[in-house]
């Protein structure tokens, strides 16, 4: 183990995203080199590198992805160009981080975990909610029988971040009929890859799901497109889960519920105990964590030690930067120190065959079991 060793790192895409969550995550990491950033706008490459001081920057992906200082590839660009750019990443043996969802379906996604095991390079995929030490506290607590065995496991992830149809659509794939007979998936695609990552982490493979999708907002805003759209877009789903272990779940996925972004709930019921993660700013905290036994069943606060938390950050902490400082403290420690993998390639391409059964379910109106064949 050298800890005095830097990770280079190249991260393509340096817009919103980048900018909220990636780049203060690698600039508060003394472990990281920022070596060179780049963006098709040019501009936005050049305004990134000034403010997180990263050393080059490259308007032509594959210049990045070649540059011999760069050992990480960070894919933070928008969803339809993730499977190209990975795909190539790896190919020059860079490990890579990619945003989620890390590929449109799940064939895809198997393809790209593929490639990094065959090329033997590490990957990460951006589940932001895995790095709650709310969250994280609760899978230790499964992990190491605190909580007994799981009956039930509820997911939320509800907000009314598109409850305005001026505020616009985002990742929709481009040149698509936007009144298809079924809702276009957005809601379980855009949150649902998170929520079923995290359920998939907490209670094990998923066995079957049966769905439904609803559009609520008859016109919207749609990036890229001029004026209001009428579209048929799934603004929320709902969907029961039978898992592999016998234990239950339920999950709803909605942009157009009331409440603060991200709006994540996850609560899980054991035999011998009971806990709920919450993360939802409220007063100013990122996130609560509650828990109840068999024998005390009213639910307690459970204040965590800061230990739980990267350097420098608290639950006051923006809860973007929060998540994401904790996600590169625990990537970066991975690849210098070879630790285990934690929300891989492989674990985007589950989340993604889930979405992808919840979405069938829907349309022919059945449960769907899982896996779904071609990988395991
Ligand atoms: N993990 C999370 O919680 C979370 C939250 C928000 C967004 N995301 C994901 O992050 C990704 C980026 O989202 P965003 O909101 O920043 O998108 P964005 O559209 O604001 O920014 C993407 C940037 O990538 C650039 N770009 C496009 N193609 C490129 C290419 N081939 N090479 C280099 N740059 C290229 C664009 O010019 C743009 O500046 C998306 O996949 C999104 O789903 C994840």
């Amino acid at each position: 183990m050298n800890t005095k060793r830097k990770l280079g790192v190249g991260v393509l895409g340096a817009h919103t995203w980048a900018e909220k969550a990636h780049l203060p995550g690698y600039a508060a990491d003394p472990r990281v080199d920022l070596v060179a950033i780049c963006d098709v706008v040019p501009e936005r490459a050049n305004a990134m590198a000034a403010m997180f001081g990263v050393r080059k920057v490259y308007s032509d992906p594959q210049a990045l992805v070649n540059d011999p200082a760069i050992e990480m590839v960070d894919v933070c660009t928008p969803t339809d160009t993730h499977l190209e750019l990975g795909l190539a990443a790896i190919a020059a043996g860079k490990h890579v981080l990619c945003e989620k969802p890390i590929a449109r379906d799940a064939a895809d996604a198997v393809r790209l975990a593929r490639a990094a095991q065959a090329a033997g390079v590490r990957t990460k995929v951006g589940f932001t909610f895995r790095y709650s030490p709310a969250l994280r506290q609760i899978r230790a607590w499964i992990a190491d029988g605190t909580l007994g065995q799981i009956f039930h496991i509820h997911g939320l992830e509800q907000n009314s971040q598109f409850l305005d149809p001026l505020f616009p659509l985002r990742q929709v794939p481009a040149g698509i009929d936007f009144m298809p007979k079924h809702p276009i998936p957005q809601s379980i695609v855009g949150y649902g890859s998170h929520l079923v990552d995290l359920m998939r982490w907490m209670g094990g493979e998923f066995s079957s799901v049966a769905a439904s999708m609803s559009s609520y907002i008859p016109q919207r805003i749609v990036r890229g497109y001029e004026g209001l759209q009428r579209i048929n877009a799934d603004d929320g789903t709902v969907a029961l889960v039978e898992f592999a272990s016998g234990a239950q779940g339920m999950l709803q996925t909605s942009i157009v519920a009331v409440g603060s972004y991200p709006g994540i709930e996850i609560r899980v019921y054991g035999s011998k105990a009971a806990a709920v993660g919450r993360l939802v700013t409220e007063r100013g905290d990122a996130e609560t964590l509650h828990f109840a036994t068999a024998e005390n069943v009213e639910f307690e606060p459970v204040i965590l030690p800061a230990s739980h938390y990267p350097p420098g950050t608290s639950l006051k902490t923006e809860w973007r930067e929060l998540y994401y400082r904790n996600l590169v403290r625990i990537w970066v420690g991975e690849l210098l120190e070879d630790g285990p993998p934690d929300g891989d390639f492989h674990d985007g391409a589950k989340s993604q065959e889930i979405v992808d059964a919840c979405v069938r379910a829907h349309v022919e109106r059945r449960w769907v079991d899982l896996p779904s064949g071609g990988h395991g």
